[in-house]
């Protein structure tokens, strides 16, 4: 017997149920900390491996139970009387790979026999495991748990071209772990022409990325080297335009507005460099015509009137009668009318009208409105009353995804909550469609792929919701992987997440997980016989997860490296702010004033 087999085993092979294995821990192995040439180890940790010798092979496994809960059923029901008589000294492992000689491979063609037995791994068993990674097209992002020594490596192409997400409870270091890997990309400067779009509600991740991202913002800080955030209406599909405004329209206004729009897009057609297809642009077609012209003449057709005049042949005709006094589009004025007759008489109302002028009085409102500057007061986007702007979706694209830095952050943390889901749900829509159209070109996602990272994803998935965001992310999730398009979901409320998207995963990062409908989340998305390594969830600490999946050769269980500039919460804090004096009443109208003229800045 080896010194070394002395030391390491632990245990003893029970019973084998495919590559679930029951395991008897040693009773002549009393220590739960046994030392191995100075190193400490614990055994039966959820999440640890082992190593079944086995001839010239060794099969590796990953404790997924510890303790009585993983004594077998059969065991149990034969002591069911003297329960307490069994030892609880038991592990449950799952077999995950094997090695021969020094190589060592994902998945196992043979199994162990009862009574082989069980060696705890050590060090230099986990750098074999570990050191198989494809270095060339990995990044680093931590080290494994169990020793400081081994770094995490992630196998960048099956992170990015096959999905991924991250989840975690508030405060488990879901937020450092994406910065950490989005560092890791663009820090490597092999990565030049790589590409990232990262969707950040609350900018928080502004700061963090710093060296490494261009950020576009509504009311951007110039000085910080923000961008201003436009998102041209007209790249908007017509219903998410539409959700924009409050209110909801009958069927045959909404026909009505919609045919209007293609009609003006049609016309919009020959001020664009490259001219499509009359017969292929709809109201979706992202082309771009004036809105504040549409409200206008939307507004003068409910509001004007007709006089009823006898013809020549005795029959009634209706004239239009010119209005009192012309608006002005541009500035969004309505043009005035004639009052219409009493009882009856002339002038008549337009008997067409479709009833909708406290809805295009909403419309205004949300084209004057200041928070929405965003969309409808967009510089150089913005169409001129002959739907012509200066700048076109082209050259919005190059503005997001082709600078010199690999990561493109939009902060959508001044959009307004009511429709920030609509809103960036669209622009991931727009980035996608523009890939998915340009899937030929050399600027498309398969000759330069894209990542789309995206905070809170829940927000963009909430189950059984039939919105553009859900629609898209999970197009992407099913087919974005043939057009280059990868995505990297992050959120705090797994069970908040589509099934089938979390199915699509090919790698899942669970960091910190209190919630236990939440884990059950995890454990459905996961491999059947890993379900039970949720268990250890709870209990992990801070920066700490379990990575599983494609991007790694055996489900891991690591600690993040810590991002130099920690992500910062956009909220003030409000021990910080009541220390402070009281501010000057007069202020309060300078607040009105701002209130009434929808201005913030
Ligand atoms: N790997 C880590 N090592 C050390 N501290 C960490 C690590 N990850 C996160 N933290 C710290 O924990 C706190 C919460 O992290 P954060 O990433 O904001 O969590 P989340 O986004 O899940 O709410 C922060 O103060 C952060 O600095
Ligand atoms: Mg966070």
């Amino acid at each position: 017997m080896s010194e070394e087999k002395f030391q390491t085993v632990i245990g003893h092979v029970k019973s084998v149920n495919g590559s679930r294995i029951s395991v008897k821990l040693s009773d002549e192995f009393r220590s739960s900390m046994p030392i191995v040439d100075g190193v400490v180890y614990r055994i039966g940790q959820i999440g640890a491996f082992v190593r079944i010798p086995l001839g010239y092979a060794h099969l590796y496994g990953i404790i997924t139970q510890a303790g009585a809960e993983a004594i077998p059923d059969k065991i149990k029901e034969s002591f069911e009387l003297n329960l307490s008589s069994i030892s609880s000294r038991w592990l449950t492992i799952v077999l995950v790979g094997e090695r021969i000689g020094n190589k060592f491979e994902r998945g196992v063609i043979q199994y162990p026999a009862p009574d082989d037995e069980v060696h705890l791994v050590t060090l230099n068993d986990l750098k074999i495991i570990y050191s198989e990674i494809k270095k060339e097209s990995s990044i680093i992002v931590g080290h494994i748990s169990a020793s400081e020594s081994l770094p995490a490596h992630v196998d960048l192409d099956k992170l990015v071209a096959r999905h991924s997400a991250i989840v975690g409870s508030t405060g488990s270091g879901k937020s450092n772990a994406v910065s950490i890997i989005l560092e890791a990309i663009a820090s490597n400067q092999k990565y030049k022409s790589s590409r990232i779009i990262l969707i950040d509600p609350h900018g928080e991740y502004n700061e963090t990325l710093k060296k490494y991202c261009k950020v576009f913002k509504v009311n951007s800080d110039k000085k910080k080297g923000e961008y201003e955030l436009h998102i041209p209406f007209w790249a908007l599909p017509f219903n998410e335009l539409f959700n924009v405004f409050p209110g909801v329209l009958k069927e045959s206004a909404l026909d009505h507005i919609r045919l209007e729009i293609q009609k003006r897009k049609i016309e919009g057609i020959k001020n664009l460099k490259k001219k499509p297809n009359e017969l292929s642009v709809t109201s979706d077609s992202p082309i771009p015509f004036s809105i504040k012209k549409l409200w206008y003449d939307l507004d003068d057709f409910e509001k004007r009137v007709f006089n009823k005049i006898k013809n020549a042949d005795s029959q009634y005709e209706l004239q239009l009668v010119s209005a009192l006094e012309k608006g002005d589009a541009q500035k969004l004025i309505p043009s005035k009318h004639n009052s219409p007759g009493i009882g009856g008489g002339n002038p008549n109302l337009n008997k067409d009208a479709f009833g909708i002028l406290s809805y295009l009085n909403g419309m205004r409102n949300k084209l004057l409105d200041e928070r929405y500057k965003f969309l409808f007061n967009t510089e150089n986007y913005d169409p001129d009353l002959k739907n012509k702007t200066t700048l076109d979706l082209n050259d919005l694209l190059i503005d997001w995804l082709s600078h010199d830095k690999p990561i493109t952050i939009l902060d959508l943390s001044g959009i307004p909550s009511e429709i920030m889901v609509s809103i960036s749900g669209t622009l991931i829509k727009i980035i996608y469609d523009a890939l998915f159209w340009g899937q030929d070109l050399d600027v498309g996602g398969r000759k330069q792929p894209l990542l789309i990272a995206l905070e809170e994803a829940h927000n963009y998935l909430k189950s059984g919701e039939n919105s553009i965001a859900s629609r898209t992310v999970q197009a992407i999730s099913k087919e974005g992987r043939k057009y280059g398009v990868g995505l990297l979901l992050i959120s705090q409320r797994p069970s908040e997440l589509d099934e089938t998207v979390l199915s699509q995963l090919g790698t899942l990062i669970s960091l910190r997980l209190t919630n236990s409908k939440d884990r059950g989340h995890v454990g459905s998305a996961i491999q059947d016989d890993l379900n039970d390594l949720v268990n250890l969830l709870p209990g992990l600490r801070t920066g700490e997860g379990l990575i599983m999946g494609e991007a790694v050769k055996i489900p891991s269980r690591v600690k993040f490296d810590k991002i130099a500039f920690a992500p910062k919460s956009s909220d003030p804090l409000v021990s910080e702010r009541w220390i402070l004096e009281k501010p000057e009443d007069k202020l309060y109208d300078e607040l009105l004033l701002k209130w009434r003229n929808r201005k913030i800045h």
